[in-house]
C-alpha cells in the first residue's frame, strides 16, 4: 500500500530560531493529537530551509513519522558551484527527502525537464527521496493543455529512471495558479490530474507499481480543505506551502487523513 504524506514547504520563511520554535510546536501538537496512522502508514516531512536541515533532523530524531527535506538542490554533484548546496551535503545533515522542481524553482531560475532529471538521479543516487513537483500554470489550462504539460513534466524528467529507480519517488501535482493564491483545485479536479499522473506512470511501468507512488497534492491546502482533498482516491497527501507555516493548522492537516 502508498505511503500517505503530510509535507510542509516553508520555502523563503523562517530564521534559524523560528525554525526550531515551529519544529517544536509541530511535535508538541501532534503529541497533544496524534495521527491515527502509523509511521508505516503515513509520514510528516519537514521542508525547510536549509540552514535548518541538521537541527531540524536532531529535534526529530526520536519521532518516527516526521522526517526533513530540503527544498532544491544542485543538479551536479560537488565542485566550484559558488553558492551551490549538494545532495551529499544535504544528506549529511540528516534529512531524507529533497522537493525538486517546484514551480518557483521552474518560473524563477528557469529549471529545465534535463535538470531536474539531474537532481532526481543525485538524489536517488544518495538514497535519499525526491518529492518531485509538476503543474500547469492558470493559461495552460484554460487552454486546454494542462494533461499534455504535465505528461511531458513527468516524462521528460522521470522516464528515463528505471522501474526500481521510479518506486522511490514521490509526485507532487502543484497547479500553479492554485500555489499561494487562496483559491485550491477541487477535489474533483485534483483527483482528475492525479488520476491521469498514475496511468500515465501505468501506462509505461505497469498498474501495479503506479498503484503504489505516492502522488501530493499541492496549492493552498489549508486546514478546511485538506480532509476533502485527501479523501479522494489517488490523492496520498499534500505538499503545504502558507498552512504549514503555522503549527496549530499544519497539525489540523496531518490529522486529515481517513
Ligand atoms: P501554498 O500552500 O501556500 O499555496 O503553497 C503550495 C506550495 O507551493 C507547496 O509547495
Amino acid at each position: 500500500m502508498r505511503k500517505k504524506i503530510a509535507a510542509g514547504n516553508w520555502k523563503m520563511n523562517t530564521t534559524f530560531d523560528g525554525g526550531k520554535q515551529l519544529i517544536s510546536e509541530i511535535i508538541a501538537g501532534m503529541a497533544a493529537n496524534p495521527p491515527e496512522q502509523t509511521s508505516e502508514e503515513m509520514l510528516v516531512v519537514l521542508g525547510t530551509p536549509f540552514i535548518t536541515l541538521k537541527k531540524a533532523a536532531n529535534l526529530v530524531k526520536n519521532q518516527p513519522q516526521i522526517k526533513i527535506a530540503a527544498q532544491n538542490c544542485y543538479s551536479e554533484e560537488k565542485g566550484a558551484y559558488t553558492g551551490e548546496i549538494s545532495v551529499e551535503m544535504i544528506k549529511s545533515t540528516g534529512a531524507e527527502f529533497i522537493i525538486i522542481g517546484h514551480s518557483e524553482r521552474r518560473e524563477y531560475f528557469n529549471e529545465s525537464f534535463e535538470m531536474l532529471a539531474k537532481k532526481v538521479d543525485l538524489t536517488l543516487k544518495y538514497g535519499l527521496t525526491p518529492i518531485f513537483c509538476c503543474g500547469e500554470k492558470l493559461e495552460t489550462r484554460e487552454a486546454g493543455a494542462h494533461f499534455d504539460l504535465v505528461k511531458r513534466q513527468v516524462e521528460g524528467s522521470l522516464f528515463h529512471l528505471n522501474a526500481e529507480e521510479i518506486s522511490k519517488v514521490v509526485i507532487a501535482y502543484e497547479p500553479v495558479w492554485a500555489i499561494g493564491t487562496g483559491v485550491t483545485a477541487s477535489p474533483a479536479q485534483a483527483q482528475e490530474m492525479h488520476a491521469f499522473i498514475r496511468k500515465t506512470i501505468a501506462d509505461k511501468y505497469g498498474k501495479v507499481l503506479a498503484d503504489n507512488i505516492t502522488i501530493l497534492y499541492g496549492g493552498s491546502v489549508g486546514a478546511k480543505n485538506a480532509e476533502e482533498l485527501f479523501s479522494q482516491p489517488d490523492v496520498d497527501g499534500g505538499l503545504v506551502g502558507g498552512a504549514s507555516l503555522k503549527a496549530e493548522d499544519f497539525v489540523t492537516i496531518i490529522n486529515s487523513f481517513d
